[in-house]
């Protein structure tokens, strides 16, 4: 497995495996699975509402906690110090662990800085290894990272060979910033990569697949990439791409597939902000 370090120094792996609508009820199961085809990484959150399914999974692996990395992240409904220090506790219970490795802002709405403060208070008494956040776009990111006195180490922004990212990169660079990807396979709209003629004709020549393709084109960009998938031979699949690289052509033609630099959400429309508020504020 491929890593890199935080600007902190911790060590990350380029690989995980992500667990959004998996059900609490097939959690335990699809990260057994995963962490028996070898991710190390598991990437869950307070509303995915299965972080309990990571904790048992992980914790009847035998695998030690020391070679494991579990990232989860502050729902917006725990926003503010003291709700989101109480939540921090709560995920380290159902987690089952003395320590998160990474801890993400799910959304930049409500009162992120409170959220912060416990999430830098965390990062200092120990419970967690690293801090940053989830889709802060640009300007957002900008605001934030200016004003919070420990920058966060890691953005999880929706990011995949439709929708690359680019220009949120010096902004991540001027703060030590790493990208995370999310919907690294397209998530909802996954059969415009894992079926791309032009991937699978790159990943030919390798012997692998579109989506393959795909996932190694975003860790050869030194973005860490959390694709989920409740089929074994699929975490399989996607979990076999350290043992390709790219060429630099093969970059490039890829990075030329560009279609929504900052992704398919806009999280500045005043409706989208409305209905995440009432939904889960
Ligand atoms: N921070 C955020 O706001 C945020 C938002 C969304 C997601 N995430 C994180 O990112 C992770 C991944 O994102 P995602 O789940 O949205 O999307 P994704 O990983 O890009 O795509 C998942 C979809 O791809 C399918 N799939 C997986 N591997 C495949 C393969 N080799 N061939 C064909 N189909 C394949 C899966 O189906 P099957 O399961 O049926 O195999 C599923 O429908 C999440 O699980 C979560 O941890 C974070």
């Amino acid at each position: 497995m491929e890593t890199f370090r935080l600007s902190n120094g911790v060590e990350i792996p380029l690989l995980g495996y992500g667990v959004f609508q998996v059900s609490p009820e097939e959690c335990e199961r699809c990260v057994t699975d995963a962490l028996s085809v070898g991710y190390r990484l598991i990437d869950t959150a307070q509303a995915y509402f299965n972080e309990e399914g990571v904790g048992n999974a992980w914790r009847k692996s035998g695998q030690k906690r020391e070679d494991l990395f579990l990232v989860t992240k502050v729902w917006i409904s725990n926003a503010g110090e003291e709700k989101a220090a109480k939540s921090i506790d709560e995920s380290l219970r159902k987690l089952q662990t003395e320590y998160i490795d990474l801890l993400l802002i799910h959304q930049a709405y409500g009162d992120v800085f409170g959220t912060w403060r416990a999430m830098e208070k965390a990062y200092r008494d120990g419970k967690v290894r690293a801090i940053g956040v989830s889709n802060f776009q640009a300007g957002r990111f900008f605001d934030f990272a200016h004003y919070v006195e420990v920058k966060p180490m890691v953005n999880q922004l929706q990011c995949n060979t439709l929708i690359q990212q680019t220009g949120i990169e010096p902004i991540h660079a001027a703060f030590g910033t790493k990208m995370m990807a999310w919907g690294p396979l397209g998530g909802q709209g996954v059969d415009s990569i894992v079926k791309s003629e032009q991937l699978a004709g790159i990943g030919a020549k390798y012997g692998k697949s579109a989506a393959q393709v795909a996932l190694r084109w975003l860790t050869q960009r030194g973005i860490v990439a959390i694709p989920k998938s409740t089929h074994k031979e699929r975490m399989a699949q996607n979990f076999d791409i350290f043992n390709f690289s790219l060429t630099d052509e093969e970059m490039a033609q890829i990075a030329t597939m560009n279609q929504h630099d900052t992704g398919t959400i806009n999280f500045s429309d005043p409706q989208f902000v409305k209905y995440l508020i009432e939904t889960y504020g």
